[in-house]
């Protein structure tokens, strides 16, 4: 579905998310941009170029959509000349690295797609060194009450009209939808990082609960 979407998916995600994403992006990179960092689900290299502005040295971008990292390469041309950044083909639950080779791992707007939430936690913890950093941004579970009654009709009506407005395709912008009150909480994922290993763990709420940030260290 990202193949299909790939060409305008920065543009329907800045609108549809009022600008909310790159905020996120930046909050993630600025726990895990420094070092070697693998940006799991990296699409169309958002995170990456936010970590690598933060501070890290080099970033691993895996992803399983080759369109989305075709827009990823546009927007890191110069990076990857200069040898700092990566494209690697793959899966977050059974990803192609030795255990230990990353310093930090950040992740936006990924773990609601994977169907198996403990596989990618634990390919994460795998791949970290220890002391290692990770960051996952997304949009969880939405909240309850009132801000949560207003978000779901956002999420109905306006996530698909913005989605075939701007990307032809409001199917997918529906599923995406789907994707997010379908979710797990981010405290139930902060609760998987601890039973995974992960310590220090917070589950940062941003716009009025509707997004999180979970940061965790590996002990
Ligand atoms: C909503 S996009 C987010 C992209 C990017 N991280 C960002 O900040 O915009 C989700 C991305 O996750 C990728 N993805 C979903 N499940 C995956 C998996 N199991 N392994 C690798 N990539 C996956 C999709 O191909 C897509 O590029």
């Amino acid at each position: 579905m990202y193949g299909r979407i790939a060409r305008r998916y920065d543009l329907v995600n800045y609108v549809q998310s009022l600008g909310m994403v790159g905020l996120m992006r930046r909050d993630a990179a600025a726990f895990v941009g420094r070092g070697a960092v693998l940006d799991a689900g990296a699409g169309s290299g958002g995170l990456a170029a936010a970590c690598l502005a933060a501070g890290a040295s080099r970033v691993v971008c895996l992803d399983r959509s080759p369109e989305m990292f075709a827009v990823a390469r546009a927007k890191l041309a110069s990076y990857e000349r200069a040898g700092r950044v990566r494209f690697v083909l793959g899966d977050v639950t059974r990803l192609p690295f030795r255990d230990g080779a990353f310093d930090n791992v950040g992740s936006a707007f990924v773990f609601r797609n994977i169907p198996s939430t403990d596989a990618a936690v634990g390919e994460v913890r795998r791949v970290l060194k220890a002391g290692g950093r990770v960051a996952v941004a997304d949009v969880f579970a939405p909240p309850k009450g009132l801000t949560g009654a207003l978000y779901k009709i956002y999420l109905n009506v306006m996530v698909p009209l913005w989605g075939r407005l701007i990307a032809r395709d409001g199917l997918a912008y529906r599923y995406l939808s789907a994707s997010i009150q379908n979710c797990f909480s981010a405290e139930e994922l902060a609760g998987r990082l601890a039973a995974a290993g992960f310590a220090d763990i917070r589950a940062q709420a941003k716009f009025f609960g509707v997004a999180h940030v979970v940061k965790g260290r590996l002990r």
